[in-house]
C-alpha cells in the first residue's frame, strides 16, 4: 500500500513528459517580453531576410517580428505562440498592418511545430530554452536556413556572426548561425585526374578529418561549412565546394573535384 504514491507520482511524470501532454496542457517556457521594434529590425537584417524568405518567430509573443518581415522585407511569415491571446491580438495587428494574407499566426507549442518549410527562425527565449530546441532546428530546418537569437546563445553551437545592438533601455544581443549540410562521413574524391579520400569529422559547422592523397595523410585544416558551403584546406590545398545529400564538388585552385559519400 505505501508503495502507491510513489507510483502514481512516477506516472504524472511520464505522462506530463509525453508530446501530446505538451499539446494540450503545456503552459509557456517564457514569458511575454516584447523586442523593442528597432532591435526586431536589426534581427531580420542580420539574417538577411527578403521576400524569398519564410520566416518563423518560435514564441511570436504580440507578432511584432512576424508583422515586421511581412510589411517592411516583403517575407512570409508564421507566429507560433502557446498563448492564444496573444495569437488574436498577433493576427489583429496582422489586419490592421494590411499584411493579413502573409503573417500567419498559430496557437501551439512551438515544440510541436513542424520547421521544415521556414528559412529563417527568430528566437527570443532563454538559454535553456534554445538548448532544448537546437536538436529540433538542426534536424528540420534544410541546409543554409538561419537562425537569429535575441540574447539568448546555443551552447556549444557558436554563432556564425554576433551583433551588438544599443536600445533605448539597455544593450541587446543578437546571435546568427547558419544552418550546416551534414557531411560527415567518407568520400571517395576525384581530384583533376587523382583519386583521393576524404574522411570528413563535422561539429555543427566546423570541419576535421583527412584527405588520403598520393599514399599521404594530410590533416584537413580552417574546415567550415556555411549552409552547403564548404571550404577547407589540406596541405597547400584549398578546397571550396558544396554538398547536395551524398554528392560533394567545387575547386581547389585549378583543379575541379568531386566526391561520392561511400560511408
Ligand atoms: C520573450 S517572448 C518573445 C516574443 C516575440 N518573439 C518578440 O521577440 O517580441 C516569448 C514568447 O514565447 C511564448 N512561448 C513560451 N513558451 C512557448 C512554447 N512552448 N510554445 C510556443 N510559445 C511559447 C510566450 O507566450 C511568449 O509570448
Amino acid at each position: 500500500m505505501r508503495r502507491r504514491p510513489a507510483v502514481l507520482v512516477l506516472l504524472l511524470v511520464a505522462v506530463a513528459g509525453c508530446a501530446e501532454f505538451r499539446a494540450r496542457f503545456a503552459g509557456p517556457d517564457v514569458v511575454f517580453i516584447a523586442t523593442p521594434a528597432d532591435v526586431g529590425a536589426a534581427m531580420l537584417r542580420l539574417a538577411t531576410v527578403s521576400a524569398r524568405d519564410v520566416v518563423f518567430d518560435l514564441g511570436s509573443g504580440d507578432g511584432r517580428v512576424v508583422i515586421a518581415a511581412a510589411r517592411d522585407f516583403g517575407a512570409r511569415g508564421v507566429g507560433v505562440d502557446i498563448d492564444p491571446e496573444l495569437v488574436a491580438t498577433s493576427r489583429a495587428a496582422a489586419h490592421a498592418a494590411g499584411v493579413a494574407d502573409r503573417a500567419t499566426f498559430l496557437a501551439q507549442d512551438l515544440f510541436l511545430t513542424d520547421l521544415r518549410t521556414a528559412s529563417v527562425v527568430t528566437l527570443y527565449l532563454r538559454d535553456d530554452v534554445n538548448l532544448r530546441l537546437r536538436p529540433k532546428l538542426l534536424r528540420e530546418l534544410p541546409p543554409g536556413s538561419r537562425v537569429v537569437s535575441h540574447d539568448f546563445d546555443m551552447g556549444d553551437w557558436r554563432p556564425d556572426r554576433e551583433q551588438r545592438v544599443r536600445g533605448a533601455a539597455r544593450n541587446h544581443r543578437l546571435y546568427l548561425w547558419v544552418v550546416p549540410a551534414d557531411v560527415a562521413g567518407v568520400w571517395r574524391m576525384r581530384l583533376g585526374e587523382r583519386e583521393a579520400l576524404l574522411n570528413l569529422t563535422q561539429r555543427y559547422q566546423v570541419l576535421g578529418g583527412t584527405l588520403s592523397l598520393d599514399g599521404r595523410e594530410l590533416m584537413i585544416t580552417d574546415g567550415r561549412m556555411t549552409g552547403d558551403r564548404m571550404a577547407f584546406t589540406a596541405g597547400a590545398l584549398v578546397f571550396e565546394g558544396r554538398a547536395g545529400g551524398d554528392a560533394l564538388d567545387g575547386r581547389a585552385g585549378d583543379l575541379a573535384w568531386s566526391s561520392r559519400r561511400v560511408r
